[in-house]
């Protein structure tokens, strides 16, 4: 009998007793991390009744969560915390002096169902969602009007669970636009770091109308055949600053934006001082850096350097067309390695895609001052393909210091320019004759800026992660 009741006990007390325990007794969790603003206020995802067993949906979790801690948001700020776990949830909307930290061996998820993506307005610059007419799924992690929002991790993962989406997109099933994963609408002081993305709907990071962005450590994945999975897209921002990223993607690694055609054109907000540094792309059939098609509100002061590309369409490519108005001016792109290339430079007036048929047949954009200086290529089907707009030529392109070793399919004329205008040095092969070359001692022409941009000089600092709520 005593043994009995003891086996009993063994068996069913001493189990769930541990049970209770394990739940009573909180996970403290603590640990330090880099950003460049710390918070006082700290929560779990848990907190709030998330799971994350990849299956259970964590739309209301999240919401609660960063609803709760939009009340810090002037009052030393919150952090919301993903452990490691699948975290399946629709779109999220997220508030001022708040970072979202993803642990490394947590995933959040994109639903696959079409009600968790609330729909929102096409951007005011492009007049309609690139996909559809009209309105747009909100973005996985969104946020619009805010003041310091820092979205990072020690390698966490976004996955947007594409592949339904991608299957909508090419069977015309899509109502709305295609949400992306990151996108931050009118907000300054933005930081987007240390995270893997992959699978992306459509685009991966889209911060629009921004201020003062920082985008680091950022890994993107995505099939190289999947529809519009461009990398990063600053548009119509002031101030960006993006590095040490690795993009595999379907679409342009990073794509840089302002509007299209007479939305962009009246809206009229520009992309300049950015910054673009320590990329690696593979990019197969797009470009490593990209200048447009939507540019209409402008696009100036661009800084790219230590660039490294492998088995991708083209390295820099400047995409516009008659209708967009606005331009690209001040562009500085250096020290750049590519290996297999289908064209190193490409510069195209006539790309079309515009909005609607209501394009200003007169809006004619302005390419000039473009400057390409210490590269080297190897494996290349073509090294250029430059072509202006007739009447409207792409003037004042600089090209020095550049090698490109063709392929052994080489095309046999290796450049081609028509409507362009500018000087090279120190190129081979040697470029058409609208670049005609200089002497030696212009070896370094073409001019890269020396100053840095406020941007340039913001720091991170260490954080805490206590959790205190
Ligand atoms: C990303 O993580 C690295 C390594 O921990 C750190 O040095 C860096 O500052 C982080 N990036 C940002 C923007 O916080
Ligand atoms: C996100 O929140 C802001 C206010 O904080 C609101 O104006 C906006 O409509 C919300 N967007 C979505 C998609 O929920
Ligand atoms: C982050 O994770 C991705 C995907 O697993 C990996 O390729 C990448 O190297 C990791 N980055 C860092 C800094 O650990
Ligand atoms: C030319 O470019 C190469 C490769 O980027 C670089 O190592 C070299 O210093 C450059 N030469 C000059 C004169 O700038
Ligand atoms: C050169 O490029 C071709 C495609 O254009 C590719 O098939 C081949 O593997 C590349 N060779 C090297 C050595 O990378």
């Amino acid at each position: 009998m005593d043994v009995l009741l003891l086996l009993v006990f063994m068996m069913v007390v001493l189990p769930s007793l541990h049970v209770v325990e394990s739940v009573r007794t909180p996970v403290l969790e603590n640990f330090e991390y880099c950003a460049v603003n710390c918070r006082a206020y700290s929560a779990s995802v848990t907190d709030f009744g998330g799971v994350g067993d990849g299956t259970t949906l964590n739309t209301q979790a999240f919401r609660k969560a960063i609803e709760h801690l939009s009340q810090y948001s002037s009052n030393g700020g919150s952090q919301l915390y993903v452990p490691p776990g699948r975290w399946l949830t629709g779109s999220l909307n997220l508030t001022s002096h708040f970072t979202l930290f993803i642990h490394k061996d947590a995933v959040i998820l994109g639903s696959q169902d079409e009600n968790e993506w609330p729909v929102i307005d096409p951007l005011p610059s492009y007049g309609r969602g690139r996909d559809t007419q009209g309105g747009r799924f909100s973005s996985l992690i969104f946020g619009t009007h805010l003041t310091d929002v820092i979205i990072t991790g020690d390698n966490g993962t976004l996955d947007g669970q594409g592949d339904l989406w991608w299957k909508k997109f090419h069977n015309k099933q899509l109502q709305y636009t295609r949400p992306y994963l990151i996108e931050i609408m009118y907000s300054d002081n933005v930081q987007i770091s240390n995270l893997t993305l992959v699978n992306s709907p459509s685009w991966n990071i889209h911060p629009v109308y921004c201020s003062n962005v920082i985008v680091q450590g950022i890994t993107i994945l995505a099939p190289v055949t999947s529809p519009n999975t461009d990398g990063i897209n600053p548009d119509s921002c002031t101030n960006t600053r993006i590095e040490d990223c690795y993009i595999v993607s379907g679409d342009d690694c990073v794509a840089v934006k302002s509007g299209w055609d007479e939305y962009g054109i009246s809206y009229g907000m520009p992309t300049k001082h950015l910054v673009i540094r320590r990329l690696t792309c593979i990019s197969p059939t797009s470009a490593v850096i990209a200048l447009g098609s939507e540019m209409s509100g402008g696009i100036e002061d661009v800084r790219a350097e230590d660039i490294l590309a492998i088995n991708s369409e083209s390295g820099v490519r400047i995409k516009t067309a008659v209708g967009r108005g606005g331009y690209v001016r001040d562009i500085y792109v250096r020290r750049m390695t590519m290996k297999t290339m289908k064209w190193v430079f490409w510069m195209t007036g006539d790309y079309g895609s515009h909005a609607d048929n209501n394009y200003d047949p007169n809006a004619i954009p302005v390419i000039e001052n473009i400057n390409y200086r210490d590269m080297v290529a190897e494996n290349v089907t073509m090294a250029a393909r430059l072509e202006g707009i007739s009447g409207a030529p792409f003037t004042g392109i600089c090209i020095s210091n550049v090698t490109i070793e063709l392929a052994k399919k080489a095309k046999k004329v290796p450049w081609t320019c028509t409507d362009v205008s500018g000087i090279s040095s120190g190129v081979t092969p040697e470029p058409c004759e609208l670049l005609p070359g200089q002497a030696e001692e212009k070896f370094g022409a073409c001019s890269f800026p020396e100053d840095n941009l406020a941007i340039e000089d913001v720091k991170v600092q260490t954080c805490t992660y206590r959790r205190n709520l």
